[in-house]
């Protein structure tokens, strides 16, 4: 098979290392892709929104499976694009992964199905909002309606934080369109864990599950990114907990969109605090996490192809899905002053002196001369195997330490 990757990320480089280890695939093509992915494939200059583009792409490489890694090409609908011209993609259609591009939506959908969720309330204009956060108890959630690249939700410990988030959201509009409506959620309290199923409408896989860090610093201090690191599993996942995520949330949820007449397929990923009252839902995902997928992936033992085909044919309860006991630490390096302002273009050394069951994912990287180079923010996620988080912990670091570019930047408390 010709397989094309959508998406340029450490994600998208994870899912195009697993794909090509598969004994089904022959050709693999990324769009946009990043400096990892073009030493195992062919990259393609086509933005992962630009669905005319792809789908061209496709035709002319004679692509016989398609995987969708971001959120913002789903959005587009260019699942629903593909199928309209008989082409065979993994993922939602722009109904379905509404689930994620519209927290209204997926607010409603756990309302009316009783899957267990935070208490939320939601405006369409500021001035209704204000009596409400006027009165609301403290700490609250406020959260765009849209996709707002993970910066679309603000927890407000005061009611001076949460004003000023409404009124940025509702506004200012610093998130556009994403912020005509604004849910204001109840704050939860408890470890937040991501799981993933693959499913089909109907069926789904049994679940796996990572932690990621969003903060820039150590010990969750500054400001939020598009991710800093992960590792699965979680010490607190057991089967226990996943047959409750399972009953509870996750089969629900498929069952809920087939019922209002949008089935899922493809990756479904559950944002989950554990409360004292039990998991409840803060979000879901239409799509792999980023960084979790650099850190779930490499534990997958079948074939990544059967998954994601067996989740477009209605087979996935029919299907081998196989997780491995191993732990798996991923370390994100990014450029010096991410997320604010930073610098390109710096050489990137170290990257062939990896040790055995070390991984490293490219996301904001490209080739000059043959020589990776910084070209992003969020520059590589260092993965590592053990037996015991611990061990995997520490292979990770080891490995990141071997790794220099100028001004380098990386949290030291991941998985500890
Ligand atoms: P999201 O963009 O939905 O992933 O939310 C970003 C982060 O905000 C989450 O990872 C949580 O840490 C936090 N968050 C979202 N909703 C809630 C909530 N209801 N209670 C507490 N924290 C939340
Ligand atoms: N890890 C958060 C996300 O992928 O949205």
């Amino acid at each position: 098979m010709n397989v094309l990757v959508i998406g340029g990320g450490a994600r998208e480089h994870a899912i195009v290392w697993k794909l090509s280890s598969s004994p089904q695939v022959t050709k693999i093509f990324t769009a946009p892709g990043n400096a990892g992915t073009a030493m195992i494939g062919t990259n393609l200059d086509i933005a992962a929104t630009d669905v005319e583009e792809l789908l061209s792409a496709a035709q002319t490489n004679h692509i016989d499976l398609t995987i969708v890694g971001p959120e913002t090409a789903l959005e587009v609908g260019v699942v629903d694009r593909f199928r309209a011209e008989g082409l065979t993609i993994a993922g939602p259609t722009q109904a379905a992964a509404r689930i994620e591009t519209s927290k209204a939506f997926a607010k409603n959908l756990m309302v009316k199905y009783n899957i267990p969720t935070g208490k939320a309330e939601l405006f369409t204009s500021y001035e209704d909002a204000m009596p409400y956060a006027h009165q609301a108890a403290m700490p609250i959630v406020v959260k765009a309606d849209g996709l707002a690249a993970g910066k679309g939700v603000t927890v407000c410990q005061t009611r001076d934080e949460a004003i000023l988030a409404l009124w940025n959201a509702m506004e200012d509009q610093v998130f556009g369109s994403s912020g005509d409506q604004v849910l204001v959620e109840e704050c939860l309290f408890g470890q937040e864990i991501s799981v993933f199923t693959f499913t089909d409408g109907v069926h789904l896989s049994p679940l796996v599950a990572a932690c990621d860090y969003k903060r820039i610093g150590d010990g969750d201090q500054g400001p939020n990114t598009g991710g800093m690191g992960s590792y699965s599993p979680p010490r607190v996942w057991d089967d226990a907990l996943s047959e409750q995520v399972m009953t509870e949330i996750m089969a629900p949820t498929v069952k809920a969109l087939a019922a209002e007449g949008c089935p899922f397929q493809g990756v479904l990923y559950g944002g989950i605090i554990l409360t004292e009252d039990g998991p409840k839902v803060i979000e879901f995902n239409a799509r792999w996490g980023d960084p979790e997928t650099q850190t779930v992936l490499p534990r997958l033992e079948s074939d990544l192809v059967d998954s994601y085909l067996a989740s477009i044919n209605g087979a996935v309860d029919k299907a081998t899905i196989e997780w491995s006991e191993e732990a798996c630490v991923g370390v994100v390096m990014v450029s010096g002053g991410y997320p604010a302002e930073y610098s390109t273009g710096m050489s990137i050394n170290g990257l062939d002196d990896m040790e055995e069951d070390v991984t490293v994912f490219h996301a904001g990287t490209r080739a000059e001369d043959g020589i990776p180079t910084t070209s992003g923010g969020r520059v590589l996620t260092v993965t590592a195997k053990g037996q015991s988080l611990e061990q995997a912990r520490e292979r990770a670091y080891n490995n990141v330490s071997r790794i220099t570019y100028e001004n380098a930047q990386y949290r030291s408390d991941i998985a500890k």
